[in-house]
């Protein structure tokens, strides 16, 4: 009775994907959870609001109106009972209405109500689920600390193939015991970690940089948090928001990350360097917007400091981690970098794999450590590919820094 004395609430959105949704909450019940549901209008077309009743032993919420012995409390009650609310499906619509702090019906308002973690797991046709708009509303809401679980590929209701299918029931009950019972196996640990790109002015209208979006790196920073660390997350510019319970600092160019890191470095156990740092900024930034003329032009580069390197020469008893993102020869390409920069462990993303790299929500990586040992893995979410990160650095610590 892994989940005894914990409460979930399941909000059931109008989509194919509900009938799963009754195994999920058979799952939770199993594993001796307290479940209550909500149901949309929408959701009773596709599963009977007695399905999950029979399930949960409970009466499910299906409009704000039509129990009057609960409507006045019912939506602040389970909002505060909650220490989970789990939406799935979750449809584009309650996305949107949650993102633009909608609340017109008993699931959108007692989710608006909760101070609980909220898990969204959504599932829709793969094209909605790419709309920019849809897109937007997910990265706003994990901004504010939503909790997402990525829908998987596959064949669709409709028979098209994409990203978009409800998750298996079990591995949704997983993502819900893991944050109900966190493992708080890096409590003590104080992690530095690194994220995004730098930006390298040319002159005030343009600059160097690259892909990363600083999904990685805040990956690393979420899972490290909820594991029990106490996390300072360094980051270039980048367009998400920083996890829950993680001090941000902000930078732009790679010597204003240079900085804020040697700043942090004596207070830290561990460093995690997910940055894409750019290795070269222009010699002469100009002041003024530089003139279109009619020759060609050159700007010299030169180097920017290598702050991981800096970081090797002092780590003292730190654990050190870098990344590297390589489009050949991986594992050789990373272990040149960790003998460079004096690291315990490196993690080598191939960005020339699909789902790999810059900007996507997944990763393909290897963590190589200093004795050449080589874990592979295949396809997984950055926020998994963190975790696994973090396994490894927990490893290499063998308790003895925190
Ligand atoms: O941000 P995302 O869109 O999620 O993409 C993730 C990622 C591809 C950026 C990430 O997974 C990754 O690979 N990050 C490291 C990219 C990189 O710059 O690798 P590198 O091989 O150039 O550098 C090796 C290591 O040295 C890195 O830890 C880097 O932070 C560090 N470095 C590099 C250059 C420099 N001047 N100073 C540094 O500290």
């Amino acid at each position: 009775m892994e989940l005894k004395d914990k409460s979930v609430v399941v909000g059931v959105c109008g989509g194919i994907a509900a009938y799963k949704v009754v195994e999920v909450v058979s799952r939770l019940k199993k594993l001796g959870a307290d479940v209550d549901i909500i149901m949309t209008a929408n959701a009773q077309k596709f599963v009977a609001p007695l399905t999950f009743r029979s399930l949960s032993h409970r009466p499910v919420i299906t409009d704000m109106f039509d129990e009057p012995e609960y409507w006045d409390i019912k939506h602040i009650s389970l909002a505060k009972k909650a220490d989970l609310f789990i939406i799935a499906p979750a449809t584009a619509n309650m996305i949107g209405k949650l993102a633009s702090g909608i609340a017109d019906d008993m699931l959108s308002t007692t989710v608006t109500a909760t101070k609980a973690p909220v898990m969204i797991v959504p599932a829709m046709n793969h094209d909605m689920y790419s709309n920019a708009v849809v897109q937007q509303n997910i990265e706003r809401l994990k901004g504010l600390g939503y909790i997402f679980m990525e829908p998987d590929t596959g064949v669709m209701a409709e028979g098209t193939s994409g990203k978009g299918r409800l998750p298996e029931p079990a591995s949704i009950v997983d993502m819900a015991v893991g944050l109900l019972k966190p493992a708080c196996d890096l409590k003590g640990l104080r992690l530095l970690v690194t994220a995004g790109p730098t930006r390298e002015n040319i002159d005030p209208v343009r600059y160097i940089s690259n892909y990363s979006s600083g999904k990685m790196g805040y990956a690393v920073a979420q899972a490290a948090a909820e594991r029990g660390a106490d996390v300072v997350l360094v980051s270039g510019p980048v367009s998400i928001g920083a996890p829950r319970g993680v001090k941000l600092i902000s930078v732009n160019t790679a010597n204003e990350m240079r900085d804020a890191v040697l700043k942090e470095f004596p207070d830290c156990d561990a460093v995690v360097m997910a940055a894409a740092v750019a290795d070269y900024k222009a010699a002469e930034g100009s002041q003024l917007k530089i003139k279109k003329s009619d020759d060609d032009m050159v700007i010299r580069l030169e180097k920017n400091p290598d702050i991981l390197k800096e970081l090797g020469n002092i780590k003292g008893s730190r654990i050190l981690a870098g990344f590297c993102a390589e489009t050949d020869h991986l594992v050789e390409n990373a272990m040149k970098k960790v003998e460079a920069k004096n690291l315990d462990m490196i993690v080598a993303n191939d960005v020339t794999m699909e789902g790999a790299g810059f900007g996507t929500d997944t990763n393909i990586i290897k963590i190589i450590k200093r004795d050449g040992s080589v874990t592979d893995l295949p396809l997984m979410s950055k926020l998994a590919a963190a975790h696994k990160v973090l396994d490894q650095l927990r490893l290499i610590s063998k308790n003895e820094i925190f």
